[in-house]
């Protein structure tokens, strides 16, 4: 179980977060909405580890991880201008984190094929990213983001560079593959129909503070 606690952060002297407290369950999604500058990304970025709250704590399944730094966290995440590797093949792009991690680079070049194949991109394996569709990169993206079977998942806006009918056909997509993953995940993004699509509970970041919406 992923938690914030009481997580205060000031920008510009102004408090940004003021007292967010979060739980989200393995298995669960949660959104977060509220409109731009609202200080979503930066709670994202709190979970993540790549920034650190004035006060406040996050823990996950009763540890407090707080000052872990983010790649000792095995939580994966998925940026909006998360770009994939242009220099290497759809494949490799997959096995990267697997590779990271010193799994040998056959078995995580066979472990990222198989991967492939269930999000129906196996034939795509050898190709560069550049060549695939934006909605086929955002589920490459996604299967290098489950690959090393993160804690948690962490999507900021993912879907935001998609044509409106494409970003409701990945919605129930990515749902299924992360529910399937089963871990905590946290969606951010502005859409209230994508966030209600994907996630069981929703949050609206208001002048520093989660009210929940659903
Ligand atoms: N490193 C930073 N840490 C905290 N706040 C920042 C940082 N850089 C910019 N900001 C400001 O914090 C506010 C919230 O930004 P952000 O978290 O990106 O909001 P959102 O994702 O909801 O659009 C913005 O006004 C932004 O200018
Ligand atoms: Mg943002």
């Amino acid at each position: 179980m992923l938690e914030l606690r009481d997580i205060h952060l000031r920008w510009d002297r102004r408090p940004l977060l003021d007292g967010v407290n979060l739980r989200v369950d393995a298995g669960h999604t949660v959104a977060l909405l509220g409109p731009s500058g609202s200080g979503k990304s930066t709670l994202l970025k709190i979970v993540a580890g790549i920034e650190t709250p004035e006060r406040g704590s996050v823990w996950f399944d009763g540890e407090d991880i707080t000052r872990t730094p983010p790649h000792r966290r095995g939580f994966a995440l998925m940026f909006q201008d998360f770009a994939l590797f242009p220099h290497l093949d759809v494949r490799d792009n997959v096995a990267f984190g697997l590779v990271e991690q010193r799994v040998p680079r056959r078995e995580a070049r066979e472990r990222a094929q198989a991967l492939l194949t269930r999000f129906g991109l196996g034939a795509h394996a050898q190709a560069r990213v550049w060549t695939l569709s934006g909605g086929e990169q955002q589920r490459v993206a996604l299967a290098r983001a489950l690959i090393t079977q993160p804690r948690a998942l962490l999507l900021d806006e993912p879907f935001s560079a998609l044509d409106a009918a494409l970003r409701e056909q990945l919605r129930a997509e990515f749902r299924d593959r992360i529910a399937e993953a089963g871990m905590a995940a946290i969606l951010v993004t502005h859409d209230e129909a994508e966030a209600r699509a994907m996630a069981q509970q929703g949050w609206g970041l208001h002048e520093g503070k989660l009210r929940s919406l659903w």
